[in-house]
């Protein structure tokens, strides 16, 4: 048997997945690293951890699925987006990477919008500024750093970086660069207006590549310490969200998927480059070939649930309290949940609203509650479900993965809010299946990743709508959607309030 490696550079950790050619995982391990928090709003990694935990976890997952390591063809990587990584001449990393969860740059979003306009910035990256991305990243640090930005030679995202160092070749791949908002998206070149507007010498942007490019071969060293040969062909990968809609099956008009994680995603396939969404949405380039996908992010999904449990219900399992949800009504009895417990990015990306619960009577139990946190999280995930529609874009189903998808009573919530079949996948495995699938391609397994899909990618179940509970989940959400504006200044005056 031949094999494929897919490796996810995540937040928390690495993993990485060792597949065959029916899409079978042969064998998984997961290698945790830090994040450092210096001050409140800094997020950032040692990049060195990510070689380390990589290597690590491709040598342990040969040596435990106890395969002949020369039957590993080909690997790809997907990664966590926008994490910026500074490199000297000589290529040395010149300080901790700043990662996408970063939020210290809301002054350097607001610079760019004010330098650049609103409007043009748009048009080039199809995005807003947000503290998250790249751009404003490097700006902090020209502006906090000089010494730093003096020495930069280039940049580089977080599983490029990696990629550099198992192969000696410097490239980013478009669908991670098209997160920096340096990227003019759609004629997939950096932006020379934008770099000028900035003062940013366009020299500091890495050369581009396809996700599907083949880069070269494992560096001998690297291939020493991992126990694989230098044989190893590896190929670019993609950014964690399009891997994980490349997992999902997410590569044609129409197909939607909906990610809870610790964040929430809803992503859709998207053609052209050309849909306007006045940067409600991300519009980032798909890790199959020349297509784009849009997505909306819940910052707070699966954190929301989280924070309830570790505050209300320590002692019960997740699913044990989903279950206990269940048994409340349709709309709690009454209560209602907004889950910005840290602000939100879709469809208002302010990171000043926080949470709110409505509604609350004496009758109302531990459980209401629970099921308002689910139901609330469900909700903000279909203000992003409303505006794909809204666009005119088909939602004809919606493939759940991540946490969400694990229980039952949440995917019919799901499918009763969204109004849409939801799909189950068997054996879901995230983001480093999708790597798997761009490295099978390289390999030459299959001519498409429609095709790898087709044989990778199985639906377990289907969970259909249910017409009343819909009809009355419609009711809902349009009072569910008033809450934002009507207790936006309210928090705006408590968080002056704040200690
Ligand atoms: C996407 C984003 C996150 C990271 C997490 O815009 O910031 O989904 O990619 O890894």
């Amino acid at each position: 048997m031949e094999y494929v490696i897919g490796i996810d550079l995540g937040t928390s950790a690495v993993k990485v997945l060792l597949v065959d050619k029916n899409g079978r995982v042969k064998g998984e391990w997961t290698e945790p690293y830090p994040l450092y928090q210096p001050r409140s709003g800094y997020s950032e990694q040692n990049p060195e951890d990510w070689i380390e935990k990589t290597i690590a976890a491709l040598k342990n997952v040969l040596q435990t699925a106890k395969i002949d390591p020369h039957s590993v063809r080909g690997l790809s990587f997907s990664g966590q987006m926008h994490g910026l990584v500074l490199l000297n001449e000589k290529h040395e990393v010149l300080r901790e990477a700043i990662l996408w969860n970063d939020t210290r740059t809301t002054e350097e979003c607001r610079e760019i919008e004010e330098r650049v306009g609103k409007e043009k910035l748009l048009s080039i990256t199809q995005n807003r500024a947000l503290e998250g991305f790249t751009l404003p990243k490097l700006l902090w640090v020209k502006k906090y750093e000089p010494h730093i930005y003096e020495q930069a030679h280039t940049f580089l995202l977080p599983k490029d970086y990696v990629r550099f160092r198992f192969t000696g070749h410097v490239a980013m791949e478009y669908s991670d660069a098209a997160g920096t908002l340096l990227l003019d998206i759609r004629n997939k070149v950096w932006s020379r207006q934008l770099c000028h507007a900035l003062d940013i010498d366009i020299g500091l942007c890495p050369p581009l590549v396809e996700s599907a490019a083949y880069v070269g071969t494992l560096l001998p060293e690297v291939a020493e310490q991992t126990g694989l040969p230098t044989t190893v062909k590896v190929f670019a990968g993609g950014a964690d969200n399009a891997c994980g809609a490349i997992g999902a099956g997410i590569l044609s008009e129409g197909r939607t998927m909906c990610s809870i994680g610790t964040s929430g995603v809803i992503l859709a396939y998207e053609q052209t480059g050309n849909k306007q969404f006045a940067g409600k949405v991300h519009y980032f380039n798909h890790a199959n070939p020349n297509s784009y996908y849009i997505m909306g992010v819940t910052l707070a999904a699966g954190y929301s649930f989280e924070w309830f449990k570790r505050t209300f219900a320590p002692e019960d399992s997740f699913s044990e309290i989903v279950k206990r949800a269940s048994e409340s009504t349709i709309g709690a009895n009454g209560l209602l949940f907004t889950p910005y417990l840290v602000g939100e990015r879709t469809p208002y990306a302010d990171a000043n609203i926080r949470s709110s619960f409505i509604g609350i009577d004496a009758s109302h139990t531990k459980w209401d509650f629970a099921r308002a946190v689910i139901e609330g999280i469900t909700f903000s995930l279909n203000e992003s479900i409303t505006i794909i529609k809204e666009s005119g874009k088909q939602v004809k189903s919606v493939v759940s993965v991540g946490g969400g998808a694990k229980s039952q009573e949440w995917l019919q919530i799901q499918a009763n809010i969204f109004d849409t079949p939801i799909e189950k996948l068997k054996n879901e495995q995230g983001p480093g299946m999708g790597a798997a699938m761009i490295a099978a391609c390289g390999c030459g397994w299959f001519t498409s990743l429609e095709e790898c899909a087709s044989v990778f990618k199985q639906v377990e179940q289907i969970v259909e709508p249910r017409e009343e509970e819909t009809k009355l989940y419609r009711e809902l959400f349009l009072v569910y959607r008033q809450i934002y504006s009507q207790t936006k200044e309210i928090n705006e005056q408590l968080k002056k309030l704040r200690k």
